[in-house]
């Protein structure tokens, strides 16, 4: 699979799975992402769709778990397609045994800036829709979300204009915000990060972020913290080489971790074609000092079984 070109699934069609999180269970990796339709010249979301895979290589499409409506009879629903929907993420919620999905919701001009919330029994079945919400009143634009060890959930969203960016404790109940930590933080109404994609390696925690330019790519960071409510510091720009300016042409959205090895995804944005958006995938090495490093490579190839 070559990098940072549009990938097909195991039936041959366009792979739209964009902005994009990976949920590992019993034995399956399924990938939850945006979705894009030309509907009267625009690209609008047509909703959340999920491909399940064993190999990370080949991608079953599971269709369209969440849907959006087009009857012009719901136009006031959070979900009508001319919103906008993006960057699900995927938890399983051990005190409701359902899968909650959170996502960036928001209008057209980006001015509602909730985190939509829905659940579903089975992590391929149809995502019931739960509500929207700001957490702690603040307007909430690009997230993920990130389950520790212990099973404790964050939500890591960016917010204030992107001029904050904080991890938030989840509730047990999957619905509730509480306490946070400040990862990234501007004069208030300047820009600074998005695209949050957070991992965890020897006890320590990572954030690689996007800086705010759209979908144009920009340098990513990386961002360390001990602890995912400590003090968080900036250690600059995990990517080496050409192109590294640019985050090699892509955006941050998820880092999955497959046992020792840790898989950087990242989204090649063409607004022109939106559906026709590629991915980059490239495996985080770590130098002596264990700080995180990313390096282009041509091809997707999987995980090494031997690593
Ligand atoms: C990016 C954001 C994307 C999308 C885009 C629209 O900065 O990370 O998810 O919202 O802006 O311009």
């Amino acid at each position: 699979m070559k990098n940072g070109t549009v990938w097909l699934d195991t039936d041959g069609e366009i792979l739209q799975a964009h902005g994009g999180g990976i949920l590992h269970k019993n034995g399956v990796f399924y990938w939850y992402g945006e979705c894009y339709e030309k509907i009267s010249g625009h690209y609008c979301n047509s909703g959340v769709r999920c491909y399940s895979s064993t190999d990370l290589k080949n991608w079953k499409n599971e269709g369209m778990v969440l849907k959006v409506f087009k009857d012009r009879d719901w136009c006031q629903h959070d979900l009508y397609y001319t919103n906008i929907i993006q960057r699900p993420k995927v938890v399983f919620n051990r005190a409701r045994n359902k899968y909650m999905m959170y996502f960036h919701l928001d209008n057209s001009n980006y001015t509602k800036a909730k985190v939509g919330i829905a659940e579903c029994d089975t992590p391929t079945g149809e995502f019931h829709y739960i509500g929207g919400i700001q957490p702690h009143f603040r307007p909430s634009h690009d997230l993920t979300v990130f389950e520790d060890e212990d099973g404790s959930t964050y939500l890591i969203n960016a917010s204030d204009h992107n001029s904050l960016t904080r991890a938030i404790v989840i509730s047990d109940d999957g619905l509730h915000f509480g306490t946070y930590s400040v990862i990234a933080m501007e004069i208030p109404g300047r820009a600074t990060r998005e695209a949050p994609a957070v991992f965890k390696r020897n006890g320590k925690y990572y954030m690689i972020s996007s800086g705010c330019s759209g979908w144009h790519p920009n340098a990513a960071q990386i961002h360390v913290a001990d602890s995912m409510l400590g003090e968080w510091k900036c250690l600059g720009n995990p990517c080496v080489g050409k192109d590294s300016e640019l985050t090699f042409n892509s955006q941050s959205t998820f880092v999955l971790q497959v046992n020792n090895q840790y898989i950087y995804m990242g989204d090649r944005w063409k607004p022109e074609v939106l559906n026709e958006s590629g991915y980059v995938w490239l495996p985080i090495e770590f130098d002596e000092q264990g700080r995180p490093i990313i390096e282009w490579h041509e091809e997707w190839k999987g995980v090494d079984e031997n690593a």
